[in-house]
């Protein structure tokens, strides 16, 4: 079997760490189950390039106990973990092109490698597959059912393709699904993200001004979380809505340029570029945290940093490099090198709140099998009953009951007649 991990011999620790993940995902379980039992991927190759976590090998796991023969490169170069890796080449015989800290070249040497695999389903998170098949793999398309994607970042991607006619097949767009954009990015997003910022500074977060620049899903989370350890936050935005929305959630909101003289801990998740750049790090103060969420490391201008800095950054712990100002000496800590702080420095989303993502991934790839030359090149949503059941299915091993509807009830909610 052809791979690309660090090290094998990591395998026996990786392999606990997904089992301990596996008994935080009922609902992912319960499809592997099922998938078991009706194997609905037979003959079925699959490439995915997702963050190789403990939460992905389940999914992973599961798609090949329904039958995929299933090979997996990273969506990241630093968001590997190196001994699941070597766990799923060891012991669930699943093909991975994957090392924490790859550089770009490798990055995209493993891209390829999936690729080789001659997909019919895809299976992306933050649509490198897609376009890379789009762009250089065209070959490829005559054999593809589709794709799904996983993040808010590959969708917009997407939706640009299908706007300019361009995507060639059908892809589901998982994010979009509520069990997955509600509770993902925002609790996944919110406490992996502290995690991250966390682990590798170890600094403490009450009275610490946190600037959260963007108020989306993700954002809110983390500006959620930043506000529970004792952060005083201030949200930037863009958008009105969600400035207004950030106000009436009781956060301070303005520009940036504002926020940069301000801020102890700058934190990007717009999915946008250069939303620190080089007037905010000539006004920031000595000691500042930047650290990004977002799906790729735009956010934060590195080459802009680089430029004002005196010399290379100096790398004062793990994760944490620091530049220092030519033109006032305040040293400016850029965490995770810019990339995805809670995957590079920590483990990403807890499982929990991967169950119901990944359940979503499983059961939108199996949706195109199901309506296989039904579907459209276009960007398909997951259909609503699948949302309420991943819900029920998650309340339900969460041990929670809830109502349902008296008969009269449901009958006054379907009438117009009733009321005043
Ligand atoms: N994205 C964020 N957290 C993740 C995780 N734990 N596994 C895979 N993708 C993720």
């Amino acid at each position: 079997m052809d791979f690309d991990v660090k090290n094998t011999d990591l395998a026996p620790g990786g392999r606990h760490r997904i089992e301990w993940a596996e008994q935080e995902m009922p609902v992912l379980r319960g499809i592997q189950q099922q998938f078991k039992d009706e194997r609905p991927f037979a003959g079925l190759r699959v490439s995915a390039c997702m963050h190789v976590t403990t939460e992905t090998a389940n999914l992973m796991a599961s798609l090949h106990q329904g039958g995929a023969d299933v090979v997996l490169c990273a969506s990241n170069p630093l968001s590997t973990q190196d001994d699941v890796a070597a766990a799923l080449v060891s012991h669930y015989e699943i093909p991975v092109y994957a090392i924490k800290g790859e550089d770009n070249e490798t990055y995209f040497k493993h891209i390829s490698a999936a690729l080789d695999h001659k997909p019919h389903i895809v299976m992306d998170d933050g649509a490198d597959l897609v376009s890379t098949i789009h762009k250089s793999r065209r070959n490829l398309i005559d054999n593809m059912l589709g794709g799904t994607e996983e993040t808010t970042t590959g969708i917009i991607r997407l939706r640009a393709m299908a706007r300019d006619g361009a995507l060639q097949f059908p892809m589901m767009a998982v994010n979009d699904a509520l069990t997955k954009h509600m509770f993902d990015n925002r609790y996944g997003t919110g406490q992996s993200t502290m995690d991250g910022i966390v682990r590798a500074t170890n600094i403490l977060l009450a009275g610490r001004n946190v600037v959260v620049a963007g108020y989306g899903w993700c954002s809110r989370g983390i500006a959620m979380r930043a506000r529970g350890l004792g952060a005083n936050v201030i949200v930037t935005e863009i958008d009105p809505l969600k400035a207004l929305e950030a106000v009436m959630d009781g956060y301070r909101v303005m520009p940036m340029a504002e926020a940069a003289p301000v801020g102890d801990i700058f934190i990007s998740a717009t999915g946008d570029i250069h939303v620190l750049d080089e007037h905010h790090f000539m006004s920031m103060k000595d000691g500042a945290l930047l650290a990004n969420s977002g799906h790729f490391d735009v956010e934060i201008n590195k080459p802009a940093l680089r430029k004002l800095a005196v010399d290379d950054p100096k790398l004062v712990r793990p994760f944490v490099e620091q530049y220092t100002m030519k033109h006032n000496g305040h040293r400016l800590n850029l965490l995770g090198q810019g990339r995805l702080i809670n995957l590079a420095a920590a483990e990403g989303h807890p499982a929990s709140v991967m169950d119901m993502s990944f359940a979503g991934q499983a059961l939108a790839a199996k949706y195109l099998i199901d309506h296989k030359g039904e579907l459209e090149n276009r960007v398909y949503t997951i259909p609503a009953e699948v949302d309420q059941e991943i819900a029920r299915i998650k309340l339900d091993a969460m041990g929670i009951k809830i109502d349902t509807l008296t008969q009269e009830q449901a009958t006054y909610l379907d009438s117009w007649e009733e009321g005043t």
